[in-house]
């Protein structure tokens, strides 16, 4: 059999990451978390040494990426270079510096054959995969594409929620840039042909996650 493949899209702060653990968690899926590889590759190369403005050093880190994701929903980890990272490539450091390595096509290029390989490797009867390309890029004969979208206030309003140690304006701010700079790399504001746009604005967790569940069994 071939397993189910659900590829999620969305801007930062749409609830695309835990919507799609949870959705992977009770349809008994791997998940899939691809921006968990940019931030890991980001902070790989500065931890390398790389000056991140130098894209020919950035792209020749990128052989020595040693990148490991655990894909069970409900043990979700990152490791890189054989060292657990799964909270550092959260820091606020390591957020804004991710568009300086995402926004080369070799970078891209690389990680998505990495995605594809994991993707196909899953043991599972499925996989969510969640990401900016993957409905388009990583995953465009996935089974189920869903383009999750919120309001820009409900997606600020729900950052600034899970982000501590500064204030609403700054975490604003900093998502409005990094929808800004991500945008001119993929599109994904607007959904491709075939691809489900999920609004999420007037939906909380439970329903949302039931939503996608709901797509996922209903399409595959
Ligand atoms: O999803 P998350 O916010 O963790 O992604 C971090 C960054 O990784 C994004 O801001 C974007 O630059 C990059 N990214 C990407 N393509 C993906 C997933 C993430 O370019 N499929």
């Amino acid at each position: 059999y071939t397993p189910v493949v659900v590829a999620v899209d969305g801007p930062a702060g749409s609830g695309k990451s835990s919507v799609s653990r949870a959705a992977a968690r009770a349809l008994g899926f791997d998940y899939q978390d691809t921006g968990a590889a940019y931030r890991a590759f980001a902070l790989h190369a500065v931890q390398s040494g790389v000056d991140l403005d130098d894209a020919a050093a950035v792209i020749a880190a990128l052989p020595a990426f040693d990148y490991e994701i655990g894909t069970d929903p409900d043990e979700t980890f990152v490791r890189v270079d054989g060292r657990d990272v799964t909270d550092e490539i959260r820091t606020p450091r390591v957020t804004s510096s991710v568009a300086h390595v995402s926004k080369l096509p070799e970078v891209r290029q690389h990680l998505v054959d990495l995605f594809r390989r994991i993707i196909q490797g899953t043991s599972k009867p499925g996989i969510v995969t969640e990401g900016r390309d993957i409905t388009t890029v990583v995953a465009p004969d996935a089974q189920v594409r869903i383009l999750l979208t919120a309001s820009e206030e409900v997606r600020m309003a729900r950052r600034s929620a899970e982000v501590t140690g500064q204030s609403a304006e700054e975490t604003a701010r900093q998502l409005s840039r990094r929808d800004q700079q991500d945008s001119r790399v993929v599109d994904f504001m607007t959904a491709a042909e075939g691809v489900t746009t999920l609004d999420s604005t007037h939906l909380d967790f439970d329903q949302t996650v039931q939503a996608v569940v709901e797509l996922v069994r209903s399409t595959a």
